[in-house]
This record gives structure tokens, sequence and C-alpha cells, in this order.
């Protein structure tokens, strides 16, 4: 099958995968903040952004395997108004009968940066500044996914760092125009840690593409969809040039 780009809308393009078709999702949506994106309002009212992504939701465990994950990168937003939109999100998912597995803390290293103090030095009203993001990780049906032990690839050394959930690793800085792409080693150990080889990984906001560049050259086949024209042209790009290089953290 490959490593197929599409460019369309989440539901209307998600309505087409069969159903009990995909084995591993990995996705980070719009998380409503104002970013500047090409093609997308990312300041809608909350309960709209809400609804619109439960609809996606339904999709997700429509077109997941049995045993099959959904790996939500998510985190709460806002410092001063802080909004748990992981906490909304993983009601609206056990809602719908995934079960929730784990959470996988991704600590971004950032603090460097930081200026949003609240009241400095002052029990006031203080603020706490997250410098990670969650990947939340959900099955449907049944906890294991099934496969052939020969399309096992990940080596031992992986599977002890891996399966220890904080992961250390620092924002993209290589962003190819977009204002928010995951690091290609934080999408390297999920595939590997959660895919046989051979396995189909679906992004349903796949921006630059990274979850199809990594599923390319480790071996998986994958679906990215995204409705910017402008970020699937990249992706479609950095597959054709096989822009993956995996990094040492
Ligand atoms: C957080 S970004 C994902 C970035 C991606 N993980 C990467 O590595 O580049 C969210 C993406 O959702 C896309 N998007 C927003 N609304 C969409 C919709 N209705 N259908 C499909 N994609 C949409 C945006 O264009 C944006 O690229």
């Amino acid at each position: 099958m490959g490593n197929k780009i599409i460019c369309g809308d989440v539901l209307k393009e998600m309505k087409k995968i069969p159903e009990n078709s995909v084995h591993l999702i990995i996705t980070s949506p719009p998380y409503n903040v104002g970013k500047n994106y090409d093609s997308h309002n990312d300041k809608m009212e909350y309960k709209e952004y809400l609804e619109w992504l439960n609809e996606v939701w339904k999709e997700t465990k429509r077109v997941l395997v049995p045993g099959g994950r959904f790996c939500l990168n998510i985190a709460p937003t806002g410092i001063k108004d802080f909004v748990p939109i992981h906490h909304d999100f993983t009601s609206q998912l056990r809602k719908s009968g995934m079960k929730f597995r784990t959470e996988i803390i991704w600590y971004k290293q950032t603090m460097l940066k930081r200026t949003a103090w609240g009241s400095w030095r002052s029990p006031a009203n203080p603020h706490i500044v997250p410098s990670w993001e969650y990947i939340l990780v959900f099955t449907k049906g049944k906890d294991r996914l099934e496969g052939n032990k020969k399309d096992i690839d990940i080596t031992s050394d992986e599977f002890k760092d891996f399966s220890d959930g904080f992961w250390k690793i620092k924002p993209e800085r290589q962003r190819n125009g977009h204002p928010a792409p995951f690091p290609e080693e934080l999408i390297y150990r999920l595939i590997k840690f959660y895919s046989y080889k051979g396995n189909t990984v679906l992004d349903m906001f796949s921006g630059t593409g990274t979850v199809a560049v990594v599923s390319q050259e480790i071996g998986r086949n994958s679906i990215g969809i995204d409705i910017s024209k402008e970020y699937c042209e990249t992706a479609k790009n950095r597959l054709k040039e096989k822009r993956y290089q995996k990094k040492l953290i």
C-alpha cells in the first residue's frame, strides 16, 4: 500500500477508510490556541471544538483494528487560563468505549525560555508552566495487537528505554513551514513500540507528514490526511526525498 498523503477534510476523508483497517493511529489535532495554520480556524468556541473532535474520535474507533492503539498527542493549554483539553478528550474517548491504557509524558526541556511566572516569589497566584505534553494511549476492543513474530523490529535496548514513559525529546527545530510539527524521534518510538513491520499507521491531522516519513523509513504503510494544500505538498516532497534521519537525542 505504501505511504499516502490525502489533502482534504478530516471527517470527509476518514469516512472513506474501511472499518478495522488501521493498526495504529498517531495524531495531534489543532490545540485551538490561535496558531497560524494555513487552512484552519484555530480559535473555535470550545464547545464547538470539542463536538468537532468527538466526531473525529468516532471515526478513529471505527477504522482501528481490534487491539490497535490510538496515540493522541495533546497538552493542556493556557497558563493563566488553564484549559484541561487532555481531560476533556479522555472523557470523550472513554465514553465512546475506547480503553485508556496509559499516558506517556513527552518532556520537552523548554523551561529555559520561561517568562510567565504569575506572582513572582509569592503564593498569591504563582503559575505552573507545563514543559511537557502527553501522549494518551487508547485501545479498541481488546488489549493485544495480533501480528507475526517475524515482523517485530524493536531492539531490546529500545524496548527497555521506550517502556519508561518519561520521554525527553526536544521540540522539532526543522519546521518545514509548519507551526507545530512532531519531532521524528517521538514518532519513531511510538511506531516501533506499538506496531509490527508492514502495519498501517494513520495520522488524520498529518501536517508536514512526519508520521508518513518515519513510517516509510521503517517499513510501515501510512495514510496522512491534512486540509492544507501547502502542508500536503511539503509532506509529499519529504516522502519523495526520503528526508528522514534518525537523530541522537
Ligand atoms: C498540530 S498540527 C499537526 C502537525 C503534524 N503532527 C506534523 O508533524 O507536521 C494540526 C494539523 O491539522 C490540520 N487540520 C486542521 N483542520 C483540519 C481539518 N478539518 N481536516 C484535516 N486537517 C486539518 C492543520 O492544517 C494542521 O496541519
